[in-house]
């Protein structure tokens, strides 16, 4: 009887317990004006360096987003992807989904620079590339979003989550929708930012299992002219555009390629494959309307994920470094 009682006020106050935890504003102090009076050119320095950047190379657009985005899904966005190997650090950069493959980080350091220039010490690493990456598709010919600040660098990384807890080439589809869902995500917003492959490239042995495997869900043409770049082995670097269409501007093309079997990942397809995606993709594809405000939506949310803000983190004078 006793402990009946117990455990039901202890399930009671467990329940408030989450209920408490789910309604936390996670992005309590970050906001538009945070640098407003500490650093009022800070939005016109990073764009310049982010437009030379893309000016040099058109695929940076692209690159620059999904730092973005791997640096987020890994205990929020703090820069903790920046962060080189030394003793204390086991470097993001390594772990497998970012090995040899997530790319600008040259570009974030350059922007870093010229904002010391003029505010030494005031803004963090992981506000700039926050801004860089909204700049980035803006420049490619997406859509815009409103970038809060006041985010602050992490001291810490973490390999495993790196490793582990972002999206594999190889995912289906309910293992796509879980890791989103795991952020706060629906299923909607996984798809609308899988839009995101409407620019950038994809090496050669993320999509071979595809383009070899006859499988009914892809062009025939399509696997074909994407076989000739990338041999049934070998040549496992070889790039091809994740938009066969435009696969330097930000666009809804992405979603009229699954639409005619053109996706070249197999997550990328799989998003049409029968399941509770097809109408989103159906809908985006023929509303680039509504896909660019939904895109917009859903990157400012990511852009939120668990920041450092007031005394936690720091302000790294090298995105790299701690020293
Ligand atoms: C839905 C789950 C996702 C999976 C499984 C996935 C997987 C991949 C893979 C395998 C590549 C090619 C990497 C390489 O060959 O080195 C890639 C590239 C890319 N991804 Fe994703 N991705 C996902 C979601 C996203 C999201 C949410 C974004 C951004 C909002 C994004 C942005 C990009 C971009 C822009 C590229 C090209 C980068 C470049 O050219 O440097 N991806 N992704
Ligand atoms: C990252 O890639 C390099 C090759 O460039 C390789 O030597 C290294 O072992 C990889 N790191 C990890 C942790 O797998
Ligand atoms: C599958 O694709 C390979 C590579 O192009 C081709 O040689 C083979 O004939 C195809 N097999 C079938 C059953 O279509």
């Amino acid at each position: 009887m006793g402990s009946g009682k117990y455990n039901a006020a202890a399930a009671i106050a467990t329940s408030f317990f989450f209920v408490f935890l789910f309604c936390m504003p996670s992005n309590a102090q970050l906001s538009t004006s945070f640098y407003d009076q500490t650093c009022p050119d800070l939005q016109s320095t990073v764009k310049t360096q982010v437009r030379t950047s893309i000016s040099a190379e058109r695929r940076m657009a692209g690159s620059l987003i999904r730092l973005h985005f791997h640096d987020c899904f890994v205990q929020g966005c703090d820069a903790s992807i920046l962060l080189d190997d030394s003793p204390t650090i086991q470097s993001e950069k390594r772990a497998p989904p970012n090995n040899n493959s997530v790319r600008g980080y040259d570009v974030i350091d350059r922007a870093k620079t010229a904002v010391e220039k003029i505010c030494p010490g005031v803004v963090s690493c992981a506000d700039i590339l926050s801004i860089a990456a909204r700049d980035a598709t803006v420049l490619a010919g997406g859509p815009s979003w409103t970038v809060k600040l006041g985010r602050r660098d992490s001291t810490t990384t973490n390999f495993a989550q790196a490793s582990n807890g972002l999206p594999f080439f190889r995912d289906n589809l309910q293992k796509l929708i879980d890791d989103f869902a795991n952020k706060g995500f629906t299923i909607r917003e996984m798809v609308a930012l899988s839009g995101a492959h409407s620019f950038g490239q994809a090496q050669c042995f993320t999509f071979r299992d595809r383009i070899y495997n006859n499988a009914s869900d892809i062009d025939a043409g399509f696997a074909s002219t994407r076989r000739r770049g990338c041999p049934s082995s070998g040549r496992d670097t070889k790039l091809a555009p994740l938009d066969l269409v435009t696969s330097t501007s930000f666009d809804n093309n992405y979603y009229k390629n699954i639409m005619q079997k053109k996706g070249l990942l197999e997550t990328d397809q799989i998003l049409l494959s029968g399941g509770s995606t097809d109408d989103i993709v159906r809908d985006y594809s023929k509303n680039p309307a509504t896909f660019k405000s939904d895109f917009a939506a859903a990157m400012a949310k990511m852009s939120d994920l668990s920041p450092l803000t007031g005394q936690s983190g720091v302000i790294r004078r090298i995105c790299s470094s701690l020293t």
